[in-house]
């Protein structure tokens, strides 16, 4: 019976016989679906699966998939609400995606020869709470809504997309991670989450919610934006950042945030967007910042705010505190706009209130909503980089997942 069913899907390619170690199976149709252990042992003889496989739905169990050491296409489990486990001592490669979503009685994925993938996925393995793996190499990871303290054995060096997203027990992330050229989405994991990326250097963007601690001693670039969003870190330092080439740099209702500090750092190429971190006492955390392709808006509780080397901000100027900041504001005075009696630093609109109880009302990126005297600077001037609109919907995405 089973071999019946099997014959149609696989094709042991060449001279060997499908039993011999060192065939090739191919899947007929490209695909072959696994829906027992006994349909999972046919495999056992093959060296190479060319094509995908796929777990059905009421594979139940433990699903072994000893014997193949690559699998040219995807390997996917989907909707099974049957597996307990799934595994392979053999198991080096998937050449396509590495899928499994929505499978809810999965409890372990051993399959500790795994280095190489083109994309994993994982969501919603609620239950999931083993893995051993080798992975090193993946263009895209995303891991969502399991049951995992540890993702040991999941570690890249280069990747374009990192998404890690509703891991509720998840309390520590360190990583060999090295660049990331897409965008790397860490939010809604376990409470006390310490992220550690002691060799990343560069990174397109990057949106941080969530996190306890966070590491990026090494980090020199942010091709795009970087936002950091109600985190419970209460000191934040990029000791090595130069600059953000066309994003922003954010941070928002960040609540126990007391100090930030970007000693290196000169170059914004989009805006700056400080609001609602309201143990911050003093944004002072940016002595050579010169330069911001965008707009600044710094809002909180601050008593002082500022930017010692600022020589060219070309969008709009927003720094409101509900403290008095009058000081501050005398001496951004200096460079805001001639027709604001400064030296024209500051190219867009400009505005500084102190004693503004409404200041940690607004923390969006654009326009702004306080209880000052700013209505008709609304959303004027150079608005922020559009980076940042993107990041946001991408990231409300994730948490949509
Ligand atoms: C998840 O899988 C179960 C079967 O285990 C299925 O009944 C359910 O509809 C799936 N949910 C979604 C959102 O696809
Ligand atoms: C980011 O910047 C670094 C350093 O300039 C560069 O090597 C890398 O290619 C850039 N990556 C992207 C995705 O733009
Ligand atoms: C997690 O961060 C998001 C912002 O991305 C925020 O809306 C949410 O309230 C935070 N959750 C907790 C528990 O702090
Ligand atoms: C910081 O950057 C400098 C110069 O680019 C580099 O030599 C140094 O190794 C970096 N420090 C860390 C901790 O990566
Ligand atoms: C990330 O940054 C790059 C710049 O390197 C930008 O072109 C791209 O649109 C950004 N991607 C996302 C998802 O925001
Ligand atoms: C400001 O941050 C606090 C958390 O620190 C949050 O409860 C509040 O909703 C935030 N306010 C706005 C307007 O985002
Ligand atoms: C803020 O952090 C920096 C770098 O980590 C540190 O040098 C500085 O002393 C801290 N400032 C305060 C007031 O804690
Ligand atoms: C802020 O309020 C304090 C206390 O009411 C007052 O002394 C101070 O002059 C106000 N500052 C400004 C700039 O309005
Ligand atoms: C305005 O003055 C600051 C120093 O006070 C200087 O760095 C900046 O280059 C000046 N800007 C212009 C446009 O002259």
């Amino acid at each position: 019976m089973l071999v019946k069913t099997l014959l149609p899907a696989f094709v042991a390619v060449g001279s060997a016989m499908a039993q011999t170690p060192t065939a090739t199976c191919s899947a007929v149709g490209g695909q072959a679906t696994i829906n027992s252990q006994a349909d999972a042992g046919q495999y056992a003889g093959c060296k190479k699966i060319s094509g995908s496989i796929i777990v059905g739905p009421n594979a139940p169990g433990t699903i072994d998939l000893s014997g193949p050491s690559e699998i040219t296409g995807d390997l996917k489990v989907l909707n099974n609400g049957a597996i307990e486990r799934f595994s392979s001592s053999d198991l080096t490669t998937v050449g396509g995606a590495f899928e499994m979503k929505n499978v809810t009685k999965l409890i372990s994925i051993n399959l500790p020869k795994l280095n190489a993938v083109k994309t994993l996925t994982w969501q919603s393995l609620t239950r999931l709470e083993t893995i051993d793996l080798a992975v090193t190499k993946a263009e895209e990871v995303s891991v969502s809504d399991t049951f995992l303290k540890s993702l040991k054995g999941l570690d890249v060096t280069s990747v374009k997309k990192l998404d890690i997203n509703n891991n509720r027990l998840l309390t520590t992330f360190t990583s060999s991670l090295a660049n990331l050229g897409d965008l790397l989405n860490i939010q809604a994991n376990g409470i006390g989450l310490d992220v550690s990326l002691p060799n990343l250097v560069w990174i397109a963007n990057m949106t941080i919610a969530n996190v306890t601690k966070f590491s990026v001693p090494s980090l020199a670039i942010v091709n795009g934006s970087a936002r950091f969003d109600s985190n419970y870190f209460s000191s934040f330092s990029a000791p090595n950042l130069t600059e953000t080439q066309s994003g922003d740099i954010s941070f928002v209702g960040n609540g126990n945030l007391a100090n930030v500090t970007f000693p290196k750092l000169t170059r914004i190429g989009g805006g700056l967007l400080i609001a609602n971190n309201t143990e911050l006492a003093e944004v002072n955390g940016f002595p050579k910042l010169k330069s911001i392709g965008g707009a600044v808006k710094l809002r909180g509780s601050f008593t002082k705010a500022e930017l010692p080397a600022l020589e060219d901000v070309k969008g709009a100027f927003d720094v409101s505190s509900t403290e008095d900041i009058a000081e501050s504001c005398k001496t951004f005075g200096e460079v805001a706009p001639q027709s604001d009696g400064g030296n024209g630093s500051i190219q867009g609109t400009y505005k500084c209130t102190s004693n503004n109880s409404r200041a940690n009302e607004d923390t969006s990126a654009d326009g702004s909503i306080d209880g000052g005297d700013d209505e008709e600077n609304s959303a004027a001037g150079v608005a922020f980089n559009t980076a940042l609109f993107g990041l946001v919907a991408i990231a409300g995405l994730a948490a949509a997942l």
